[in-house]
């Protein structure tokens, strides 16, 4: 990475990930609430996600949070309706949204669906610079985002060697991803980095390789898209479960 100013936590299993990324987010939810009245976190795509969703709907937690106060947001999305298997927007509504009490405008929908994927990302881009009341060249402060990793080093739709990973002035852009001959709309890496808490989920022993190369090699964001999310004020972690954690060496892994 370029800067060491990240800290990896270390867990056993995706369980124990889950359970500690919850809390994290019941405290990230209380501490937003009490200094503003609400709470602002980007829910990732993918599959290690969803037992933390899962989680968080659970009797377990499902109280600790106060729903009315959330609103989440995405990271990225697949150009594909909202009832799409591949939609991450369903994956989240389906083990979190549809479940616990958040009020439907709080749930700020990409709207990936559309042909026109250009307008798409302008749309979602409109009503970050709506909802944070932003003025011009300004970024949203998220108070969390959750991130994933590919098993090529990408992060939310930011793939390597695509045109997403040069956008320093769109809040969201549509990406072309060659190798999935698909577009996706993907927040751009300045705005993740501008959020408070940044966490990604690491999880299986296919993203062990990636991660020593994201975290212990040379700085090559192009082919490493992780490498770009390095927040300008906020708390970066990697939450890594043992098995994507077996390759790393450095000292540096705080295992819990
Ligand atoms: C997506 C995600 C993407 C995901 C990684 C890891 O839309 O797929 O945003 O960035 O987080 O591909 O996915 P897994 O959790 O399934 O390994």
């Amino acid at each position: 990475m370029a800067s060491d100013d990240y800290e990896i936590q270390i867990v056993a299993n995706l369980d124990e990930l889950s359970r500690r990324v919850a809390e994290e987010f019941i405290s990230r939810t209380r501490e937003a609430i009490q200094a503003k009245g609400f709470f602002t976190g980007v829910l990732s795509g993918g599959s290690t996600p969803k037992a933390l969703y899962t989680l968080l709907a659970s009797n377990r937690y499902l109280d600790q949070v106060s729903w009315l106060k959330i609103h989440v947001f995405w990271g990225d999305e697949r150009c594909v309706p909202p009832t799409h298997p591949e939609s991450n927007f369903r994956m989240a509504s389906d083990s979190l949204l549809s479940k616990v009490p958040i009020p439907k405008e709080n749930i700020h929908r990409m709207p990936a669906e559309q042909e026109d994927h250009d307008r798409a990302a302008q749309e979602y881009e409109h009503m970050l610079k709506t909802f944070f009341r932003l003025k011009t060249g300004e970024y949203p402060r998220f108070d969390l985002v959750l991130l994933g990793m590919g098993d090529d080093g990408h992060t939310a739709s930011l793939f390597p060697g695509t045109a997403a990973l040069k956008e320093t002035k769109r809040l969201v852009v549509a990406n072309y991803i060659e190798k999935l001959h698909t577009y996706r709309l993907t927040l751009t890496a300045p705005v993740i980095n501008y959020a408070s808490n940044i966490m990604f989920l690491i999880s299986g022993e296919p993203k062990a390789s990636i991660l020593k190369e994201v975290v212990e090699g040379a700085y090559e964001p192009s082919r490493l898209p992780t490498q770009l999310i390095q927040p300008v004020e906020g708390r970066l972690v990697f939450l890594v479960d043992r098995t994507a954690a077996s390759k790393l060496t450095k000292e540096n892994p705080r295992t819990l």
